[in-house]
């Protein structure tokens, strides 16, 4: 019979099954199978065990071998669940500017920021914004991302827009990695709109969200809720036309003012993304929701700010998923296992809530239930890293690289 794939011996295969959305997770929770194998049966997971015994039972199904020399630790693929990898430009002097003294919304205020990428964005063709995506997407699977959510937000016209969402969707077809693109042209108000904030909000409502549905570009709608962009009450008509026609709601909350994770709660987002200004008051509104925080230390590791308070989330019973936010701007290094792992030693994370935020944590924002967790029916989708014992993959803090990524059962790296 066709199409069976068996892989193993390995030497410990972590599957992260069973354990819950929310709340904190010891590192005694982490199941772990020593000399384990995987029978993938197309793209998906038939069955997961100990390497001799599925040899055995699995004989009538003929499958392929692919047996494996030395130690081997295999994971979940990774889940990133907030990235901005289409873009045009750089924004390195801003980089330079902002260790020199000047604040992220001081540069922004003077012309700099967001607004420079989206000129540059602006200038690039499709193909190019295409082309940049695929780089970056390709990149990351390296690295055993194999899901990848990839934003709007540089164009701010309805026809920028369009541009880049058709470009994100053309990058589709020629990546192995799976991606899923979220609409943020609620970024911030573009310099040369006529209009003020709710006026820019409902053109974008009213010619973007049908072409979103149409072309199938998105299903996912984002705001960035700041001072500086969006306040919660102009967004709220916003979300709520998303909502009737059917988008699922993520929001840039609370990374420099709070307010936003009220608004993510209020709308039912999917997740709430940054909360690095997040207080003890938002922090138990999140926990209590069904709003899964999601983690955003690049953006911290490259503005020089707090980190989002992970561990008091997960501690107050929350959900905490943990992303890249790969921009050009605050987070330009796109790196989610050096992030995840340079979290994890300032907020005191243990080794399986960091793993349980890039992998089935962050697939649940995105509502794809299919992955991040080993266990039949899912996606074989997983990363081997070349070591026998699973805590050297955050001891060596991004240092230790997948030697094997496979995406739908198949080997993409
Ligand atoms: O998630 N905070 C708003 N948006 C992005 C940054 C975008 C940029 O600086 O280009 C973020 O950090
Ligand atoms: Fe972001």
């Amino acid at each position: 019979m066709a199409n069976y794939t068996l892989i193993g011996p390995i030497t410990q295969l972590v599957t992260l099954a069973g354990l819950p959305l929310k709340g904190a997770l010891k590192d005694e929770d982490l199941v772990t199978i020593a000399d384990a194998g995987i029978l993938i049966h197309g793209t998906k997971i038939h069955s997961i065990g100990v390497y001799n015994e599925l040899k055995e039972n699995s004989v009538s199904l003929a499958p392929q071998i692919v047996s494996l020399e030395g130690s081997h630790v295999c994971v979940p693929g990774f889940v990133d669940s907030h990235t901005h990898i289409c873009f045009g430009g750089s924004r390195a002097n801003d980089y330079a500017m902002r260790n020199a003294g000047k604040t992220y919304l001081e540069i922004a205020k003077s012309g700099g920021g967001i607004w420079d990428t989206v000129t540059q964005t602006r200038k690039a063709t499709q193909e190019e914004l295409t082309q940049g995506t695929i780089a970056r997407a390709n990149r990351h699977l390296k690295a055993g991302v194999t899901t990848i959510e990839v934003k709007s937000g540089y164009g701010l016209s309805v026809e920028e827009e369009l541009k880049m969402l058709r470009a994100i969707k053309a990058a589709k077809t020629h990546v192995s990695a799976d991606l899923v693109t979220t609409c943020l042209a609620a970024h911030i108000l573009p310099k040369d709109f006529e209009g003020g904030h709710a006026a820019y909000l409902a053109e974008i409502s009213e010619k973007v969200f049908p072409i979103l549905k149409e072309e199938q570009l998105a299903n996912r709608i984002d705001a960035f809720i700041e001072e500086e962009a969006f306040s919660g009450e102009i967004v709220a008509p916003y979300f709520e036309k998303a909502k009737e026609l059917g988008f699922d709601i993520t929001v840039h909350a609370d990374q420099f003012s709070t307010s936003g994770s009220e608004v993510a709660i209020q709308f039912e987002a999917v997740s709430a993304d940054h909360l690095e200004a997040s207080t003890d008051k938002e922090i138990n509104l999140l926990a209590n929701s069904d709003v899964v925080s999601t983690a955003l230390p690049g953006a911290s590791i490259g503005l020089g700010c707090a980190f989002t308070p992970a561990r008091k989330i997960l501690d107050a019973g929350g959900a905490v998923a943990i992303a890249s936010d790969w921009n050009p701007g605050s987070a330009p290094m796109g790196d989610l296992l050096t992030q995840a792992a340079i979290l994890g030693t300032f907020q005191k994370l243990s080794n399986t809530e960091l793993l349980a935020g890039i992998t089935y944590r962050a697939a649940h924002t995105l509502k794809l239930e299919d992955r991040g967790q080993l266990i039949a029916g899912n996606l074989a989708d997983f990363n081997l890293f070349p070591t026998h014992n699973v805590n050297e993959i955050f001891y060596q803090q991004g240092k230790l690289t997948p030697s094997q990524v496979w995406k739908n059962g198949k080997k993409v790296f």
